[in-house]
């Protein structure tokens, strides 16, 4: 039989911090605020490209994995701020890692975009079509967030997180999955026209941010985010005690604890860094993995749960059971290149153009 074990894993985070007293500047929210409403303290602000962040996070997690980019079958990048319709950004990475062996493509189901993809790279290398993987899930959100919108500006960030799936016999890796989406509620968080839907022209400030209806999408959040875990771990043939890790995507702190409590999971056995990056959409699952790694959190053997819940609105489930490395095999010394630019320098152009919005 074959198995998808993830080998590798890697982050990559731009090192311009956008803090909420930054944010107190911006709009009329406070600190207090955020922080009870959220659990959010920072966010992460990119000045370059997202297949920047995406390369570093890749070249960690091939480092970990001991792979050379040549040796990868397929790139699977988790996106739903590219950097164009054509191509995909997955090309963009394939060019810059050299992964000249490799097919590539984009995956779009927002903040569910990463487990989405995890479950496809599984599905194919089990099924033979591949035997080593990479998958991103990266963000450049600082594209789409009105960052003079209270709504949002407070929520979102940018990053990415890797991670390289290989062929094993071992029975580990995927082992139960769901995926799900209502698109019937897409209005309720979206960017309305940033893509083919717009008239040929330049891009109207109006239409080209997210933008969100908090209330309606917390709840429908907590529920899917929990009834696709609970669905899982049954699936598996595990028992919600038998779960040594929840990773869960960060949206809200709130969010995280409801769906811990609804799954009756130990307090203990959840994972959140969203204090540090916020909402990074389709990377903020293997970001807080790869900490998790990092921190010690994850033993050989271990029983793991993924779930996620974002635009479309989607949402994606899968219970891992980890294979046996917990250690990289190597490290990269990859890193997004520092600025010399302020933060307001960094986000001026984003707040030149949306100041152009009746606020
Ligand atoms: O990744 C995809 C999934 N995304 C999500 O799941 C996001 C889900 N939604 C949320 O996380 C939350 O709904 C928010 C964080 C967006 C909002 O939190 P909330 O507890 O739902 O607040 P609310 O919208 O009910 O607003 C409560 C109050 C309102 O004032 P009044 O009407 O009670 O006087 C708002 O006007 O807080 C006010 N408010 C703010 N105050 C300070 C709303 N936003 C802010 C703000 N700062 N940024």
């Amino acid at each position: 039989m074959r198995y998808a074990d993830i080998t590798g894993w890697g982050k990559a985070l731009p090192p311009t911090v956008l803090a909420n007293a930054d944010l107190e500047q911006l709009v009329d929210t406070s600190d207090d605020w955020i922080t009870a409403r959220t659990g959010i303290k920072e966010r992460r602000i990119a000045d370059g490209e997202a297949t920047e962040m995406a390369e570093v996070a890749s070249r960690h997690a091939l480092a970990a994995a001991g792979l050379e980019a040549d040796q990868l079958d397929l790139v699977v990048l988790a996106t739903c701020s590219p950097e164009s319709l054509v191509p995909a950004s997955a090309s963009y990475l394939q060019a810059r890692l050299e992964a000249v062996n490799a097919g590539a493509m984009d995956l779009n189901a927002n903040c569910s975009g990463f487990v989405y993809s995890y479950i496809t790279a599984s599905a194919l290398i089990k099924a033979g079509a591949a035997n080593r993987i990479l998958v991103v899930g990266v963000e450049k959100l600082s594209f789409i967030t009105n960052y003079l919108d209270r709504n949002t500006a407070i929520l979102f960030g940018d990053g990415a997180g890797a991670v390289i799936l290989e062929v094993t016999e071992e029975p580990v890796g995927l082992m139960a999955s769901e995926l799900g989406v209502d698109g019937t509620t897409t209005e309720l968080l979206c960017t309305p026209v940033d893509g083919t839907r717009g008239v040929p022209g330049p891009r109207d400030p109006a239409t080209s941010s997210i933008t969100l209806q908090g209330q309606e999408v917390f709840r429908r959040a907590v529920t899917m985010m929990s009834e696709s875990g609970a669905a899982v771990v049954s699936d598996a043939g595990w028992t919600i005690d038998q779960v040594d890790l929840l990773v869960p995507h960060q949206a809200n702190r709130r969010i995280i604890d409801a769906v811990v409590r609804r799954l009756g999971l130990d307090p203990s056995r959840v994972f959140a860094n969203i204090h540090a990056y916020g909402n990074t959409s389709a990377a903020t699952v293997p970001i807080a993995l790869t900490e998790a790694l990092e921190q010690g959190m994850v033993a050989p053997g271990n029983k793991l749960v993924f779930v996620a819940f974002g635009g479309g609105l989607t949402w994606a489930a899968a219970a891992v059971k980890w294979g046996s490395r917990i250690e990289p095999i190597n490290t990269s010394d990859a890193s997004i290149p520092k600025t010399d630019k302020s933060l307001m320098e960094v986000l001026k152009p984003n707040l030149d153009f949306f100041r152009k919005v009746d606020h």
